[in-house]
This record gives C-alpha cells, sequence and structure tokens, in this order.
C-alpha cells in the first residue's frame, strides 16, 4: 500500500452523472483485479475523507483509471478535478478476486450498475484466459449503462447479457433474472459466480446461487473512513464467528471488499443502519 500525490491525466464524463477518471502515478503500483483505492483532490478539506473506489483498468504500473457514479461530497469534489489537477491515492487496498476456477469451470460475472468498475479487470483476464464465461451486465437505463462502462465490457468479446429496468436497452428487468435464466440454461454444477452491485441486488445473487449449488464471491460496498483496518467503519456482520476482535463482524477494508456470499449476513445492511 502506498500513499502518493497522483496527476490526473483525465477526468471526463461518459454519462451524465458518472465519470472515468485516469491518473498518472509517481511510482509503479502493482493492482490486482478487485482492489480498490482510496481518493480525494489534493490540499482540499471539505470532504476530509477519501472516498473508496475500485481500480477500473491498469494502462500501465504508473497509470490507471476509476469509474465513478456522482453521489455526494467526495465524489462532487473528485469530478470537480480538471487535467494535471492532484489527487491524493491510497492504494492499492483489499484482496482480489479468487481464482476458483477448476477443470470444466463455467464462470458468471454480474455486474450491476457502477458494481462493474470492481469486475472489469476480472472480465479482462476471463477473455484472455479463455475460461467459459457469460458476463450480465445490468443498469437502470441505457445512459447508466453506457455510464457504467458498458462500450469496454463489450470491447473484451465475452458472451454478454445487457438487461436495463426500463428496457431502454438489452431486455428489460433485472440482471437476477437473467442470472437465474443462465443458471437454468446451464446447469447447476460447476458454476462460480462473480458479482458487484446493489446490496439488494447482491443478496438475490446470494440467494440464487444457494438455489443453483454455484459457489458465489461478492464484492462489497461499505461506507469507509480509512480504508486500511483502523477506524472500524466500514464493517458487515458475518454469519460465522471471525478470526479477529470483532466476533461476527468483519472489515469490508481489510477482509475483503470481496467475500464469498454464504459467509454475509445479507439482512444487515451496512449502508441502511
Ligand atoms: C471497496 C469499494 C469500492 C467502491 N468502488 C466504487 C467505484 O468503483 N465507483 C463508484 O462510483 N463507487 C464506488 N464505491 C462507492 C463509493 O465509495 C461511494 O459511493 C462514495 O464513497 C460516496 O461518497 P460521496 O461523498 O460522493 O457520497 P456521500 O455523500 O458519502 O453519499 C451519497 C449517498 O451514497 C450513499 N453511500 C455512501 N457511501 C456508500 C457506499 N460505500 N456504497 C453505497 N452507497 C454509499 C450514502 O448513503 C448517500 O445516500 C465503492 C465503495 C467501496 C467500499
Ligand atoms: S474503512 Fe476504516 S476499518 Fe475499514
Amino acid at each position: 500500500m502506498i500513499e502518493t500525490i497522483a496527476t490526473a491525466d483525465s477526468n471526463r464524463e461518459l454519462a451524465p452523472g458518472y465519470r472515468l477518471l485516469t491518473l498518472d502515478l509517481k511510482e509503479d503500483v502493482p493492482v490486482r483485479a478487485g482492489q480498490f483505492a482510496m481518493l480525494k483532490p489534493h490540499a482540499s478539506l471539505e470532504p476530509l475523507l477519501r472516498r473508496a473506489l475500485a481500480v477500473y483498468r491498469v494502462h500501465s504500473p504508473r497509470r490507471i483509471s476509476f469509474l465513478y457514479q456522482v453521489l455526494g461530497r467526495g465524489t462532487e469534489a473528485l469530478a470537480r478535478v480538471e487535467n494535471g489537477g492532484a489527487v491524493e491515492a491510497l492504494l492499492p487496498l483489499g484482496n482480489s478476486w479468487p481464482d476458483a476456477i477448476g477443470a470444466n469451470q463455467r464462470v458468471i460475472v454480474v455486474a450491476g450498475g457502477i458494481g462493474s468498475a470492481s469486475v472489469f479487470m476480472l472480465c479482462e483476464k476471463l477473455a484472455s484466459t479463455g475460461v467459459d464465461t457469460q458476463l450480465l451486465f445490468g443498469a437502470r437505463s441505457e445512459p447508466t449503462a453506457i455510464g457504467c462502462g458498458l462500450e469496454d465490457f463489450r470491447a473484451l468479446g465475452l458472451p454478454l447479457t445487457l438487461t436495463t429496468d426500463d428496457g431502454s436497452l438489452g431486455e428489460q428487468g433485472f440482471v437476477t433474472g437473467a442470472l437465474e435464466r443462465e443458471l437454468l440454461r446451464s446447469g447447476r454444477p460447476r458454476s462460480t459466480i462473480y458479482a458487484c452491485g446493489p446490496w439488494v441486488m447482491m443478496k438475490r445473487v446470494a440467494e440464487i446461487a444457494v438455489q443453483f449449488e454455484a459457489r458465489c464471491f461478492v464484492s462489497l460496498e461499505a461506507p469507509m473512513g480509512c480504508g486500511f483496518g483502523v477506524c472500524v467503519g466500514c464493517v458487515v456482520a458475518v454469519k460465522t464467528r471471525g478470526t479477529n476482535e470483532y466476533g461476527s463482524y468483519k472489515r469490508v477494508c481489510t477482509d475483503g471488499s470481496i467475500f464469498p456470499a454464504e459467509s454475509i449476513r445479507w439482512e444487515v445492511d451496512p449502508i441502511a443502519h
């Protein structure tokens, strides 16, 4: 993990409320698929805390991109960073997508909304290794699909099912409906699901995984303070007693952000409490 001041190479709007920030780093930073960074504009006291963003793409060890939705104070401040502007970055953070693919495995990646940012590098890797992969990409509408990187995902050439809530692009409906259909089509055993999206989506993905006896890993989003295990602001309730002093809670920043879906107490939403 390094703490550095990076330079914004570009920070462009992909669709209303969705942006792509590309940073140049001063040193090589090895990043694995699924890891994240804590970012804020340099020398800005408002907001004080950095915000967590998944590393979307690694162009080179010194050049990386983040795909983000402009939601509140932190991401609004990031959206104002101009080309050449300075960004405080702490990275790489968190674990990475586990390589759970055994012989004859098939993989289903479920990208819901801006959760797409966490799975792009995983999809890149799957596309390059030729693993039997289905990509299920869900967004609210056509503009949000574009804002969540749809064109980049399409360029990978993986078999892709696109759903939008309003039917403006792809199939109308939730991405979880496409997941159920895919599992019915491909048969139960030997599927591994990787998912990132809103809590309610991942909760349903976890239920479907149990129903179809599929292995399932999810990348969780909890509000974060520090990003490296100190503030305990990011805890999620887990089913089994953990090995640390937090008992049946785990820190998303250092124990995750990626967890086996069956280990999570899905009835306790970390954003809602
Ligand atoms: C490991 C990790 C990776 C993430 N990767 C990305 C990413 O690649 N792209 C991206 O756009 N976002 C990502 N997020 C979510 C992002 O960190 C939050 O949306 C951001 O912190 C909001 O900050 P804000 O100051 O703009 O909004 P705030 O003013 O803090 O919040 C605005 C609204 O968003 C809700 N919110 C706050 N934090 C979160 C959160 N962590 N998850 C969901 N809702 C939240 C609040 O309840 C509020 O309603 C990630 C979060 C984590 C933990
Ligand atoms: S964000 Fe501080 S412990 Fe996880």
